[in-house]
């Protein structure tokens, strides 16, 4: 996504406000098209399950379409032949008019540059003397991966390059398929380099737990990831799931809402409260929103217990409309232009669903994934495994790993540390893996 607009006038402040989402006839949508009147069949489902079918539908799912959801620049901008921020917003502007997506990625935009910074971060903290293994998660159109993999082979040892592996983990099909073009392009990248088309966060999929070392790159990923809802009336009433039901004879979609009993948004629960303890009391979380990024940790440790991960996202989004806190942007794309829908439910394989990400409960909840810490007691487990965490902005991080000076306009004006102000890097390493 395209971060750059409205930026400066919003703070963090939103992110303390609306502890609870909107009550409940306000939530009564009309339907937009036949597949949203499919997700939802006779029986409810929960939100995540809603918001998984509307972004990854095979058929109609947003990401199922090739040609929209993740956009590929026919060439690197050049932004040393720019003037400065003027220039590039017109620029910009007109690679917008000539595609219909709705937003181009970071690691996009600032081709190659932002995944040889990625890729650099990589050389200077793996273990060098173990091959190296890296799995990408929704790797989008392969840009990203195709980075790494040339600054690998032109800048680290020919052993390194020749033995290592990328394993890129992409849920849409169509995106697969480009993944592999893109990559494809140098063709000594395609014998390190597969595609396996699954959902990350089933545990199945990864088969047998894997002691070595490794790192997973995940960019715009947890921004896109299914979110659960809860819905409390008021301050003093209890916080209720949410579901979707479809309202036969008005062909509407409503919500519902059920006493908390799904195992995962309970269990998430139990690490936000504990979070909550920690914290002031003025900080109120919207709790169950992260549930499905707690799913993919908790697999992603359990299967990689060595992993070191590497990722990237929006610490916070301009211009909401959907109500609640934390509240996903619902972005669709019409003749060239972008809006935004003020409900989720609207979202019908033609709109993006994406979340900002508090990284700070990411990182608490990671560590609870690591087994490191527990849920309720505030304390750390003898058997987990310690991780080193560092949360950067994206300015910092490029600064550090990447090459600044590529992104830079003629009169310094430089997008990539200017604009990115909502976005921002986590890094976690096992510490085993540090000395
Ligand atoms: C916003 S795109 C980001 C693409 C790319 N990382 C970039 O920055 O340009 C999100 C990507 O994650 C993929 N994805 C989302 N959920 C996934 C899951 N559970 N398992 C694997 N891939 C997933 C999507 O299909 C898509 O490729």
């Amino acid at each position: 996504m395209m971060a750059s607009h409205n930026l400066a006038s919003k703070g963090f402040a939103f992110l303390y406000h609306m502890p609870r989402v909107k009550p409940v006839d306000h939530w009564v949508y009309p339907f937009r098209a036949l597949f949203s009147t499919h997700i939802v069949g006779d029986e409810p489902i929960l939100v995540r399950d809603f918001i998984h079918s509307a972004l990854y539908d095979p058929k109609h799912g947003y990401f199922s379409q090739r040609s929209r959801s993740v956009g590929v620049l026919e060439r690197s901008i050049k932004f040393n032949q720019l003037e400065g921020r003027q220039a590039y917003m017109k620029h910009l502007d007109k690679i917008y008019k000539d595609s219909d997506i709705s937003w181009f990625t970071p690691v996009e935009l600032f081709k190659p540059w932002y995944a040889h910074g990625i890729a650099e971060s990589i050389l200077r903290t793996a273990n060098l003397s173990v091959p190296l293994k890296i799995y990408e998660i929704g790797g989008g159109s392969g840009t990203c991966a195709k980075g790494i993999m040339d600054y690998i082979m032109l800048n680290a040892p020919p052993r390194i390059y020749n033995n290592m592996t990328y394993i890129s983990v992409e849920i849409s099909p169509s995106l697969a398929e480009k993944q592999r073009d893109t990559v494809g392009e140098v063709r000594s990248h395609l014998s390190k380099f597969r595609v396996e088309c699954r959902d990350a966060a089933d545990k199945s999929g990864w088969g047998e737990v894997e002691q070595q070392q490794c790192w997973v790159i995940m960019l715009e990923v947890l921004d896109n990831l299914p979110h659960d809802l809860i819905y409390a009336k008021d301050q003093v009433s209890p916080w209720m799931e949410v579901w979707v039901e479809k309202q036969k004879e008005r062909g509407t979609l409503k919500e519902l809402y059920k006493p908390l009993q799904d195992s995962l948004i309970k269990r998430c629960f139990e690490i936000v409260d504990f979070d909550n303890s920690q914290k002031t009391q003025n900080r109120v979380i919207s709790k169950a929103q992260s549930v499905w990024s707690k799913k993919l940790l908790e697999v992603l440790h359990g299967v990689l217990p060595k992993m070191s991960l590497i990722a990237s996202d929006f610490s916070y989004l301009p211009d909401v409309k959907v109500p609640g806190e934390r509240a996903p942007l619902v972005s669709t794309k019409k003749d060239g232009s972008s809006s935004d829908y003020s409900s989720y439910l609207d979202a019908k394989g033609d709109a993006d669903i994406f979340f900002p990400t508090d990284f700070l409960l990411l990182e608490n909840i990671e560590h609870y994934c690591s087994g490191w810490q527990r849920p309720n007691k505030g304390e750390s487990s003898k058997q987990g495994k310690k991780r080193r965490t560092i949360i950067l902005d994206t300015s910092s991080f490029m600064e550090e790993f990447g090459l600044p000076s590529k992104t830079r306009t003629k009169d310094g004006y430089n997008p990539l540390l200017d604009d990115f102000k909502n976005t921002k890097f986590y890094l976690s390493v096992p510490t085993h893996n540090t000395k």
